[in-house]
């Protein structure tokens, strides 16, 4: 039996569901993997966090480099979220000798090529397998898709919170912020939830999307994009009468060697699978040259879902090392 030294960056929402993940499923991850995933650290501004979320005492940091420093530590585990100082701890985290797993779309999307690359160059993995459409193997997908096709189309619902905002409007009537209120409960909003409800967050899902099928770095600056705050009750309750819904579409659609790449709330219709993805779910079409269309649905947002996915790619991540690794390259 292998012992792997984690740390889990953030022991927030998601990062404390880590945790108790491993607490209730370590030994029978064990057993099935032939790894026993042990928390050295959790780093939290607030060591009560850390305490809060089963781990010991002497765990908790509020540093960085004690867990650089640690050899036992294999994997680093980022949850922060946001940009700063997440993107520049995954480097650092790499250029130490870990491998890095990630939920973190907005650092990923923004700085994808670079981190792809500092990973090559250390030759270590860097897995993210949650931070598009949680729970859904969506990764593990695209990179069995991609090894034989060319992605031509890719069409989706990939924001859970926004998803759940318009079937509770939809379906019960339920006033927006009160829809949006508990979406914060249930933990599948952002810490901020413009980021939802602006169409970020899905912007940041869009961009490492394209990016693995263009083999190129997409950035979310470079999307068209409208949340869901301009859309009104009567519009979604309208849609519904018309047998369809508003739904947030991330579209990405490849124009010979280009892009083109939108978020936005449209009508789509009884006939589109895509106006049956209720709650939190999450739907992504993947429109391919030789397969055809692939449809990947499932839990989009939640602790549980996410927790899951992250330890899915630390094991990968000790199973594979740098192997996974997309190609990524900058754009000029
Ligand atoms: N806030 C995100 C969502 C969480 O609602 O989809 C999952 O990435």
């Amino acid at each position: 039996m292998q012992t792997i030294g984690i740390a889990l960056l953030g022991v927030g929402t998601v990062g404390s569901a880590v945790a108790r993940t491993l607490q209730e499923k370590g030994d029978e991850l064990a057993r099935q993997t032939g790894m026993q995933l042990v928390v050295r650290w959790g780093m939290a501004r607030h060591p009560e966090r850390v305490i809060a979320a089963g781990l010991p005492e002497q765990a908790a940091t509020t540093s960085l480099d004690p867990i650089l420093e640690d050899p036992n530590v294999v994997v680093i585990v980022e949850a922060l979220g946001g940009e700063e100082p997440a993107a520049t701890y995954m480097k650092r985290a790499l250029q130490a000798g870990k491998h890095v797993v990630t939920a973190n779309k907005e650092a990923l999307s923004k700085h994808f090529a670079e981190l792809v690359a500092v990973a090559r160059e250390q030759q270590r993995a860097l897995l993210f397998e949650a931070s598009v459409g949680a729970g859904i193997p969506l990764m593990a997908s695209l990179r069995q898709l991609l090894s034989v096709n060319r992605i031509e189309r890719i069409r989706g619902i990939v924001n859970g919170t926004t998803n759940f905002i318009l079937t509770l409007m939809a379906e019960e009537g339920v006033p927006y912020h009160d829809a949006l209120r508990e979406a914060q409960r249930l933990g599948y909003a952002e810490p901020d939830p413009t980021a939802d409800v602006e169409g970020l967050d899905a912007a940041y899902k869009l961009s490492i999307l394209a990016s693995l099928a263009a083999g190129q770095h997409l950035h979310p600056d470079r999307i068209d994009r409208r949340g869901i705050t301009s859309v009104t009750p009567d519009q979604i309750l309208d849609a519904r009468t018309r047998g369809g819904a508003v739904k947030l579409i991330a579209e990405a659609l490849r124009k010979d060697e280009e892009w083109e790449l939108r978020v936005h709330p449209i009508f789509v219709p009884g006939s589109d699978l895509l106006a049956h993805v209720r709650l939190n779910l999450n739907a992504i079409e993947l429109t391919c040259d030789r397969v055809g269309t692939v449809v990947l649905y499932g839990p989009g947002a939640g602790p549980a879902p996410t927790a899951a996915a992250l330890l899915a790619d630390v094991i990968d991540a000790v199973r594979f090392g740098p192997a996974l690794l997309p190609e990524v390259e900058a754009t000029s």
